[in-house]
């Protein structure tokens, strides 16, 4: 009888094992920076859509009807955000109804085993803070702190695990310098004024939970782009620039050092000491090549060679097994546990998914096995939602569940069925990707053929 290969990669116990969402994505019905951004037409939305109803979660029982499916993949965690606009509609004025909905699916991921992530800051603003100027304003970080000692208050009996900030530069660069988000400004210095305003809100929120919770483990998720050389020379030298300072300056004012960015290097002392862990969020590598007057400094500009984007150009290219190169760099960056609080790809025929998560547990795994402090895996995403200037354009669908978002129904995808196998045995094993993930089994285990 032929013999067949019986790898089996373990994950340390009480790794968590999750998704990730944001409020203005899945929610419907929000009334923020971002919806009247959409309202505004003129492109800045794929096809001029609007969020509308997104996934209907803030109906009673729908965001509890997709809990339900994330416990059925066998799930323990889930991260979720809390929209801002809901729940301090006018400066000062908090809106209680709000912040039951957001316990009532507190207790349900409870009921569901799932333990909570709540993200407090997640890309957009209420319409109050945005029409003053947003993260320009000096009074931001402190407004952000209130607002997140308010949520402590009400939900933080439940919840332990704080994301203050999803992805500041990300959110610096694409709405103070591409212009493609909301407020749509291109200014490099208001863009870096925003990166330290927004580590300024950390700190805040950080003292601010911590003073009503002192057991709470908080941490912000920040996106780290593999940079590529797209050209020798300049190319190569672009992509360092480009690594430290988008993957790496942001860092200084934790470590005790300045923010060193293009035109602004200011001392935070406040944010020293205010991460208990770090969330890496990795999604794809980009090529650097030189660019006169482009996008980046004036000189540089970033894509994908011809033949080697798997989706959409723009998303850059798929490289699995770099995330334990993230993972080693950003531990490097900052000493604390890490927890994977997204990784994705849009892909709506859910081709590449399942290969695709599985070689990039793989190198979770490995990075694991090099005792790096890996906590846990939140995929991004639970079910296919608003994809920000994306939209609901068909190529960026990133749900283990598809959604439809005329019928609202939902289907599970291949990829859900190979997540939910890996969550319930807390392990990636060769039988599951033979199973679950064939294409990606010679990559993951390059052992002779007779043996797979
Ligand atoms: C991340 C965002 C998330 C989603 C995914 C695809 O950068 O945090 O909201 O848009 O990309």
């Amino acid at each position: 009888m032929k013999e067949r290969l019986q790898v089996e990669m373990h994950f340390p116990p009480g790794f968590l094992w999750g998704t990730a969402t944001a409020a203005h994505q899945v929610e419907g019905g929000n009334r923020n920076s971002w919806s009247a951004w959409e309202d505004q037409g003129g492109g800045r939305v794929f096809g001029d859509q609007v969020s509308g109803p997104a996934c209907n979660w803030w109906a009673a029982g729908q965001a509890e009807a997709d809990f339900a499916r994330a416990a059925a993949m066998h799930n323990n965690a889930l991260r979720l955000s809390v929209e801002w606009s809901r729940i301090e509609p006018e400066p000062g004025q908090w809106d209680a109804a709000a912040l039951d909905r957001y316990s009532t699916m507190i207790d349900a991921l409870l009921a569901h085993g799932l333990t909570p992530m709540v993200t407090l800051h997640h890309f957009t603003n209420p319409l109050w803070l945005e029409e003053r100027g947003g993260w320009l304003h000096p009074d931001t970080p402190q407004h952000f702190a209130r607002f997140a000692a308010r949520v402590a208050e009400a939900l933080g009996d439940r919840v332990t695990l704080w994301c203050t900030i999803n992805e500041p530069m990300v959110y610096s660069v694409v709405s103070y310098l591409d212009g493609r988000w909301p407020p749509g400004h291109s200014n490099l210095g208001e863009a870096m004024q925003v990166v330290a305003a927004l580590v300024r809100g950390h700190a805040a929120a950080y003292a601010a939970i911590r003073a009503l919770r002192p057991g709470a483990q908080i941490g912000f998720a920040k996106h780290q782009i593999s940079f590529a050389a797209g050209t020798p020379l300049i190319g190569h030298l672009g992509a360092r620039v480009l690594n430290t300072l988008f993957n790496e300056a942001i860092f200084g004012p934790f470590n005790g050092k300045p923010l060193r960015l293009p035109g602004l290097t200011v001392d935070i002392p406040a944010a020293q000491d205010t991460l208990d862990w770090i969330g890496l969020q990795y999604y794809s590598r980009q090529y650097v090549y030189l660019k006169p007057g482009g996008e980046y400094l004036g000189l540089l500009g970033m894509g994908v060679p011809d033949g080697r984007a798997r989706g959409p150009a723009a998303w850059g290219e798929l490289a699995p097994e770099e995330a334990l190169r993230r993972i080693r760099h950003l531990h490097r960056l900052v000493r604390r546990p890490i927890y994977i609080t997204e990784m994705g790809l849009p892909d709506a025929d859910d081709s590449l998914r399942p290969a695709y998560l599985a070689r990039t547990l793989g190198a979770v795994w490995k990075a694991c096995m090099h005792s790096y402090p890996v906590r846990g895996f939140f995929f991004w995403s639970l079910v296919d939602n608003f994809e920000w200037a994306e939209g609901y354009d068909p190529r960026y669908r990133f749900g283990l569940y598809g959604v439809d978002f005329t019928t609202q129904a939902r289907e599970e995808r291949r990829s859900a069925r190979l997540y939910g196998a890996i969550c319930a045995a807390n392990a990636l094993t060769a039988a599951m990707v033979r199973e679950h993930a064939p294409e990606a089994f010679s990559s993951l285990f390059p052992v002779p053929t007779a043996a797979r």
